[in-house]
């Protein structure tokens, strides 16, 4: 007998691309022009009219924000025909607006499906994020290990020199000790400029991207995400929420949080099973961008499901209106 939740789980998914798709087709004309807000508009504009297509019960729970400082996709905000399962919604519809506005490389739109209560409502604060692939023994690496143990134990753990390992950072002056100790080890250092959910993800696929291990603080929001997609590709990741004022611990008790020195696991920032999807914006090591030709506009997207582990990469024309 088939599994009607399952095959409602596929469809949903195809739903989902498109979702995504629709986010990256409409900030395309906004690659390279200089201008962050008028990109991001464009994918909140797009991704929220094509959500609230799906045969949903949806409720956004990782957002643009808090519901006033986001008029659209706010956290909370109730999403989809209001028809379907009932379900959360992670989603990002421009992870990285100023790569876009600079053309610089893994801009991505993205967004994430689980059943209800089963993603972190992470607050909008920062996270100190640790993220490696599939295949290596759990546990191998943690957030309470400096920086360059976690070289030497996954050097250790895939029987290499720490010189062979490539760790992913942003590039940020918080992260510049970090950075250094690194450099101590030998290992390589991909900084990126921002996008630390593409430079989760790269982990899951290391031989196609050349990162062994992601660290360093960014958006805590961005953090579920990753996690969303790591737990359909595979690998493990831990994060811890930081605070840099009063505010800060404020914003996360209203999203329900106690335990503000919490280490949490990939599964305990997702619980249940996802959908993801993640949609090319510009050229990156992970997926391609978007290509104009004459009339045409063509996306590509990594759509992935956490139940089966499979992970699709699906091309999309359309016309270039
Ligand atoms: P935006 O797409 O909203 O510009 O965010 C990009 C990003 O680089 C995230 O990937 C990352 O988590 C966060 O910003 C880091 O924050 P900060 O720029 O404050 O270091």
């Amino acid at each position: 007998m088939p599994d009607p939740s399952q095959f409602q789980d596929r469809m949903l998914s195809l739903g989902l691309a498109r979702v995504s798709e629709a986010a990256a087709v409409a900030s395309a004309r906004f690659i390279g022009r200089g201008d962050e807000k008028a990109a991001d508009q464009a994918a909140v504009d797009a991704m929220r009219r094509q959500l609230n297509m799906l045969d949903i019960d949806g409720t956004v729970v990782i957002g643009e924000g808090e519901r006033d400082e986001a008029p659209m996709l706010y956290i909370g905000e109730p999403v989809g025909t209001g028809g379907g399962p009932e379900v959360d919604i992670a989603l990002d519809p421009l992870e990285g607006t100023t790569l876009t506005a600079k053309d610089f490389p893994n801009a991505l739109t993205v967004i994430a499906l689980a059943p209800r209560h089963s993603m972190l409502n992470a607050p909008d604060v920062y996270m100190d994020k640790l993220a490696i692939g599939p295949g290596y023994p759990e546990g191998v690496v943690s957030l309470d290990m400096p920086p360059a143990e976690r070289v030497r134990a996954l050097a250790a753990a895939r029987d290499c020199d720490p010189a062979d390992i490539t760790c992913c950072i942003l590039e940020r002056d918080r992260h510049a000790d970090m950075i250094a100790e690194i450099r101590q080890t030998g290992a390589a250092i991909r900084l990126i400029m921002d996008g630390d959910v593409a430079g989760i993800i790269h982990c899951a696929e290391a031989e196609l991207t050349g990162i062994d291990m992601y660290m360093g603080s960014g958006g805590a929001p961005e953090g579920v995400l990753a996690a969303a997609a790591l737990k359909c590709m595979g690998g493990q990741m831990q994060g811890r929420l930081t605070f840099r004022n009063d505010d800060e611990i404020a914003r996360a008790r209203r999203a329900g949080i106690d335990d503000l020195d919490r280490v949490y696991g990939r599964d305990d920032l997702v619980r249940g099973d996802v959908i993801l999807a993640a949609t090319g914006v510009t050229d990156g090591s992970l997926l391609p961008g978007i290509k104009r030709e004459p009339g045409w506009i063509t996306t590509e997207t990594l759509l992935m499901r956490s139940k089966t582990g499979s992970v699709r990469r699906m091309s999309y024309r359309t016309r270039d209106k």
